[in-house]
């Protein structure tokens, strides 16, 4: 099984690097622009294979896209990441360009691939991934939520002074400081709801460091996270490869589901060798409807720049 990752940065190089050492593909190509970087990252990564005792075998090419050619999964993490102070939204000019083109090469080598994207602004490049290939909805795919997710439990984790893998939680929405919404009403302990454990207002403060998870770390690194975000790539191009079905929120086409049409923002998904596969109801409540609403609101005018743009 062959997974080609389209910018070797540092979310791109994390997600080879996690695909190789879960072994969750034989072979990891890295597909770069800048002169040499991504043959330098794919060696340096494959002298690590008898440290990590992994067997995928990772190389790196400088724009030549005959290389990704037969990919089951393409993940396209090409493009400028966010700079302290920057928005999301700021970024979707430049990284328009990018994952337009990027996506159009792709495809042109491997026809049948699923493609992931984690580009920011998130949402709009899947958007705009989906219109540039014509792909059937269910093979486009926006990582995002697994990330928000994991964020999310994370902070739920620490709140509770419990281990993050005995916490269960989901954010939907918009991959953004201000459209993600944390479901805080479904996320348990164990079986248990949060709110039997932890305060309105600590589980509120919870959900506030979750949606502003990403900003924090790009104040703290001086550019946005890599580790959380390549492991959730890696999870998601997992539950693809395998066929695991796995239940993940994604950002996916929505033609009525959740109440919206016309746009891709993060629902709960089943992932497997199909793309996503389904998206699952999961009975948002008046007030979460309300914020799923104004979400895809945030998301549409966002997407509205990508459809002045010229074809
Ligand atoms: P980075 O700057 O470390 O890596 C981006 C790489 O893309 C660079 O090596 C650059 O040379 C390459 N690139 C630029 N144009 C290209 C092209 N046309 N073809 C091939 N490669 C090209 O950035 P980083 O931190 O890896 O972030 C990448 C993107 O992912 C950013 O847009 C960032 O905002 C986004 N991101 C999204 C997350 C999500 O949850 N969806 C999480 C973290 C980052
Ligand atoms: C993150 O959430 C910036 O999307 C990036 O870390």
């Amino acid at each position: 099984m062959k997974v080609s990752v389209i910018g070797a940065g540092n979310v791109g190089a994390t997600c080879a690097e996690y695909i190789a050492m879960r072994s969750i593909a034989s072979e990891v190509v890295l597909l770069d622009i800048k002169e040499g970087f991504a043959e330098g990252k794919a060696l340096d990564m494959m002298q690590t294979a008898t440290l990590n005792g992994f067997n995928t075998r990772i190389t790196g090419t400088t724009g030549d896209y005959t290389k990704t050619a037969g990919s089951s999964v393409v993940v396209i993490t090409s493009g400028i990441p966010r700079k302290p102070g920057m928005t999301r939204e700021e970024l979707i000019g430049i990284n328009a360009g990018i994952v337009k083109s990027v996506s159009e090469n792709v495809l042109e080598h491997s026809p049948e691939a699923i493609i992931v994207v984690v580009s920011n602004p998130m949402d709009t490049m899947t958007y705009l991934a989906l219109k540039a290939t014509g792909l059937p909805k269910n093979r486009v795919i926006g990582m995002g939520g697994i990330l928000d997710s994991s964020r999310f439990k994370c902070y739920l984790s620490m709140a509770l002074d419990a281990p993050a893998n005995d916490i269960q939680g989901m954010v939907i929405g918009g991959h953004g400081d201000t459209t993600m919404i944390p479901l805080t009403r479904l996320a348990s302990y164990q079986g248990t709801p949060v709110s039997q454990h932890l305060s309105a207002e600590n589980l509120q403060k919870v959900a506030a460091d979750t949606m502003v998870g990403g900003a924090t770390l790009t104040g703290l690194l001086g550019t946005s996270a890599w580790y959380a975000p390549g492991a959730a790539v890696a999870s998601l191009v997992e539950s693809l490869v395998f066929d695991q079905k796995r239940l993940f929120p994604c950002s996916v086409y929505l033609e009525g589901e959740y109440g919206q049409s016309g746009l891709c923002m993060g629902v709960p998904v089943i992932l497997g060798k199909n793309g996503w596969e389904k998206i699952v109801d999961v009975n948002l409540n008046e007030d979460e409807q309300a914020l799923f609403n104004k979400s895809a609101d945030a998301v549409r005018n966002m997407n509205a720049v990508i459809d002045s743009m010229p074809a």
